[in-house]
Order: structure tokens, then sequence, then C-alpha cells
């Protein structure tokens, strides 16, 4: 993956920038230089989230993860795809008034990709720090999403970041960066696709605190789709019971149950004007199976439903 590439694949996200207008568009690279894009000493001001994200707490999740961010402990988050992680991360970041640099772990990631590496330009050789040591450097929440998907001689280098040490070295530049007192490493993952190959080392997951998430409760995760698909209660409702329907068929014919973000999902085609049985069709049950007689199952759990 050229630097390029990587960098646009851990910039504020698209979808972030159209949720918070105020964010800054999206840049390309990280900042080599100490002065932001818009001039200001804030390196980090493209990773700021200025509007509050919407965010519905399900337990005592906030108040958790504002004591370990207290004491800078770094953070793991758990829990089935689309029920709200990532929105929550961004919803702490705000709250707390951080900067948040999302980096999607992929198993061609390198270690340079991390902490950065020399790039050549018209002068010359520069160092442009990776994520990671910009977060470190300057203070960011580093939130390192679908961690197991890196390899684990990449996912060593937030060792020495995420114990009592807090310091990155940079080996290839002959540079220790002494962390940030605002750095913090959150790490998200689904440990239903874990495999004895693609998990985390002991070495890792000790340096961290748990969260758990799962798909909220009926009428908090009904409350979530209404407010997100703008349509009514009683509607969400009813698109939750269907969630609740498939997730039952976990692990006898499906992989997966419906997510939270499945459920959005059809709400927005419907509160578009879709028919709410092709919404439904479209949204929750074709992306999830292709297995005939679990579609036609699915597909009557929407008919009784709705
Ligand atoms: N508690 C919640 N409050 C507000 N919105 C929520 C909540 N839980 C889920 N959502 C909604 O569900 C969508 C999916 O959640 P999110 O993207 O955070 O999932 P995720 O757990 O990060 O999934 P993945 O593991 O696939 O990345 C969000 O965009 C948001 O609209
Ligand atoms: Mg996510």
């Amino acid at each position: 993956m050229s630097p390029d590439q990587f960098y646009r694949s851990y910039s504020p996200r698209q979808q972030a920038s159209a949720r918070y207008p105020n964010q800054q568009s999206m840049t390309s690279r990280a900042p080599a230089s100490n002065t932001a894009p818009d001039g200001s000493n804030d390196i980090l001001s493209a990773y700021r989230i200025n509007e509050q994200p919407y965010y519905r707490p399900v337990a005592d999740e906030i108040e958790l993860y504002e004591a370990a961010y207290l004491v800078r402990m770094p953070m793991m988050l758990k829990g089935p795809t689309g029920c709200g992680k990532t929105r929550f991360v961004e919803y702490m970041a705000w709250k707390l008034g951080k900067p948040l640099i999302t980096i999607a772990c992929n198993e061609d990631m390198t270690a340079s990709d991390l902490v950065g590496r020399f790039l050549l330009d018209a002068n010359g050789t520069r160092w442009q720090d990776g994520p990671l040591a910009l977060a470190a450097r300057h203070g960011g929440i580093c939130y390192l999403d679908e961690i197991v998907e890196a390899r684990q001689d990449t996912t060593v280098v937030i060792h020495s970041l995420t114990d009592a040490r807090r310091f990155l070295p940079l080996d290839k530049k002959g540079e220790v960066i002494h962390a940030h007192p605002d750095f913090q490493v959150v790490i998200s993952y689904n440990p239903g696709y874990q495999s004895l190959m693609k998990d985390l080392k002991q070495s890792t997951k000790q340096r961290f605190g748990g969260l758990d998430f799962d798909y909220p409760q009926h009428e908090v995760e009904a409350e979530i789709v209404a407010h997100e698909s703008g349509v009514a209660l009683d509607l969400a409702k009813k698109l939750v019971q269907i969630a609740e329907r498939a997730r039952n068929l976990k692990g006898h014919g499906l992989d997966e149950g419906i997510s939270t973000r499945m459920l959005i999902y059809a709400g927005s085609l419907i509160q578009r004007g879709v028919d709410p049985l092709a919404a439904c069709r479209v949204a929750l049950v074709r992306p999830i199976t292709d297995d005939p007689d679990m579609r036609n199952a699915l597909d009557s759990a929407v008919t009784t439903y709705l």
C-alpha cells in the first residue's frame, strides 16, 4: 500500500465529515509540519469532532470510559458489527474534547504504516509521522479499528505506548516520542470473528481495559433506529423485532444477526418512500445470507412483523 493510500484510510472519514459539517475537509495525508492545514498550531484540528455525535448510552459505559481516560488506561471495545462501538468512541472523543485518529487495521499494515516513514520529495527526504506517532506526539485518541486484522508483529508496536512507559521509539529516525498527556489508545474488535490465527496476544490484551458492547435492549434500540433513520417509533420497534428474530438464528444457519446499522438502513429506505417489505429485503435479509431457506424464513419474519 502506498503511503498516500494508507493515510487516506486513516484520515477522518467521509461519513464523519458529513455528519460533522464543521469538521475540516479530509486531508489525503497527515500534516507533516508543526502547523495545521488551517495555519493554526493545532496539528490535529482535522481530527477534532466539533459537533456532538448522537450517542444513546446503553449502560454505564460513558462513566467507565471517562474513568479509564482519567488514568489513561488503554481501552478495548468488543462487540458484534454495527452495534455502536465506533459511534461510542466518536462520542467520547467529542465529550472529552480530544482529537480522534482512526486506523482501519488490515493484514497488509506494517509497523511503519503506524509509526511513520521517510518520504522522498523535491527537497530530499523528510520524516512523516504515521497516525500512531501523530496521536502520541500531539495528544489524540488513537482508535485502532478491527485490531485483530493486523499482524501480530505490527500490533506489538503499540506495546510501549500502552503500558506505564508510554513512549514510542522511532527507530528509523532515531527518536523516542514520549506520549503527550492526552494520548490514549482504543482498540475494537468483534470476538465472534476470531480464529486462533487471528487473536490478540495475551501480552497485548492485558494492556487494556475492556468494555463489552452488544445490540441494545429492545426499547433503546428502537429509539436509536427511530432517531437515526427518522421512522416513527412504532415502526422502529417492528424492525427491532425482525432483528431479534434473526439474532436467535445466529449459529443456526446465520453467522451473524441483523445489526443496529442494518435496521437504520432499512428505516432510512422506508423513510425515503421505499415499500417496507422491499426495504427490509434489501437492507436486512439479502446482505446476511445466500441460503434460500434462510432467506425465506427471514422474509416471512419480515412479513409477520410488518
Ligand atoms: N448506542 C447508540 N447510540 C447511537 N447510535 C447508535 C448506537 N448504537 C448503534 N448506533 C447506530 O448504529 C450505527 C452502527 O454503529 P457503529 O458504526 O458504531 O458500529 P460498530 O460497532 O463500530 O460496527 P463495526 O464493528 O462493524 O465497525 C451507527 O452509525 C449509529 O447510527
Ligand atoms: Mg466500527
